[in-house]
């Protein structure tokens, strides 16, 4: 922050000087779906960081002002002029989310110059012209945040430039793309083909009219770039990036893939090559690619299955942590932009007398817990009984009066001379469940309750 922009300067003087920084205006560039729902969440504070309580939606700019929307934003609030929010000085933070390359790099750029901190979405011009904003970012003193840009709603970026980044990583393999593994977890329990399944994901609104991005893998190495870069601290030409989709992928590949106990994912890999275990260097250079690869059904990505996302990173000393989770959509994506605003308010209203807010845990009150008897769940338990008739009715008698129903129950054989019986309930109070259990360990029948465990 060596270059710190004029409006910063005065901003952390007013927070040194007591004069405390109260709102934080945003000014948000496009009001489509990711737009939309961040407006949404960032209306509705309640439940959540209470630092919400401090951003104001200042300005939103979009195309049209007639067009109907799904949210409620004041006209005085709406403008069609972008480059004036990017130039107000009022705005603290710019929050591009048009998506595409043009107007969206010049935007970014022009609010960065302008010392004003950017959250965006979009990867496709990070991963493209990342060197020239983040240079300039950098010159400007100010941040420039992408949570949303891979993984949708999956916190990725934040991890890998905070929790990880004392980890030497050497491997970085994700499923980054929802319509492509959408496609293939279909081709896979189906048996359908590429075609007729693409075409059906279109009619569903699960594929784009134009596919070509996602099922050629252009949208995975934008992401896997931008992964790749953070991981191993350098930047990526994306030109590098070796791109290989999912239009080769037949159904016969998929079947027998199957057999060998494998299936077929659009996978995202950026690695450290040759590694050795024994001799391991930081000085080796990385491959960074994207292509249908065969997974071992056993492997931790072999089970993201429709349009989920999972990116796994493996590093020194971590070993292997898995990010799970939805990889598009408006809240998902919400979640991922309004958690860099947030991060951002809490960077502007830190001081050297106040801490930042996201670093402290400042709770004051507790907070209520249910006991577990009122608890709500499934159970499955084991009885050894005696082998005469009448017990299974005994045992089912007997959760009735408890208002415990019963989802299965099965005699599943023997040990010895008793019969073991597996009662599986529906949801039921912990309580009720409880007392019934009682009740039946005092039936003459009962020679045991060797398991009793919760089900999911
Ligand atoms: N088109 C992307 C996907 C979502 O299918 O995962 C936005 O990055």
């Amino acid at each position: 922050m060596g270059n710190a922009h004029p409006t910063i300067i005065i901003e952390l003087l007013l927070v040194k000087f007591g004069i405390r920084f109260v709102g934080v205006k945003l000014g948000i560039l496009g009001l489509g779906t990711v737009g939309t729902g961040t407006v949404q969440l960032l209306q509705d504070s309640v439940g959540r960081h209470p630092l919400l309580r401090d951003v104001e939606i200042y300005r939103v700019g979009v195309r049209s002002l007639d067009k109907p929307r799904a949210v409620k934003v004041p006209d005085a609030v709406l403008t069609t002029d972008l480059e004036a929010i990017v130039n107000d000085p009022q705005v603290n933070i710019v929050v591009e989310v048009i998506g595409g390359l043009e107007p969206a790099r010049s935007l970014i750029l022009k609010a960065i110059k302008n010392g004003k901190h950017v959250v965006t979405a979009n990867k496709a011009v990070i991963s493209r012209f990342g060197d020239e904003i983040f240079t300039a970012a950098n010159h400007a003193g100010v941040y420039v945040m992408l949570e949303a840009a891979v993984g949708g709603g999956i916190p990725v970026i934040q991890p890998l430039k905070q929790s990880l980044s004392v980890n030497q990583i050497h491997t970085v393999t994700g499923i980054v793309n929802g319509t492509t593994n959408y496609i293939l977890t279909r081709m896979q329990t189906e048996g359908s083909s590429f075609d007729d399944v693409l075409a059906d994901a279109q009619k569903l609104g699960y594929a784009e009219a134009d596919p070509t991005a996602d099922i050629d893998g252009l949208d995975a190495a934008d992401k896997i770039a931008i992964l790749a870069s953070l991981a191993f601290g350098g930047r990526i030409k994306l030109q590098n990036v070796y791109c290989e989709g999912i239009r080769q992928v037949s159904k016969t590949d998929i079947a027998y893939a199957d057999k060998l106990g494998f299936v077929i994912k659009l996978l995202a890999i950026a690695k450290r090559v040759n590694v050795s275990p024994i001799t391991p260097s930081l000085d080796h250079p990385i491959s960074v690619r994207v292509h249908p690869t065969l997974v071992p059904k056993a492997h931790p990505l072999a089970s993201i299955n429709g349009v989920y996302n999972a990116i796994l990173v493996e590093g020194e000393p971590i070993g292997q942590v898995m990010f799970f989770g939805p990889g598009a959509g408006a809240g998902a994506t919400a979640s991922a932009v309004s958690s860099d605003i947030l991060s951002l308010v809490a960077t502007l209203q830190a001081s050297t007398t106040t801490p930042n807010p996201l670093l402290t845990c400042g709770h004051q009150d507790y907070c209520e817990i249910t006991p577990p008897e009122e608890l709500i769940s499934r159970f499955y338990t084991r009885f050894l009984t005696k082998d005469q008739p009448g017990v299974i009715g005994k045992l089912g008698t007997c959760f009735g009066k408890y208002d415990v129903s019963l989802e299965s129950v099965v005699q599943t054989g023997f040990q010895g001379e008793l019969a073991e019986i597996v009662v599986v309930t529906h949801d039921v109070q912990e309580g009720d469940f409880r007392q019934a259990l009682a009740e039946i360990q005092t039936l003459e029948a009962i020679d045991s309750i060797p398991s009793l465990l919760r089900v999911l």
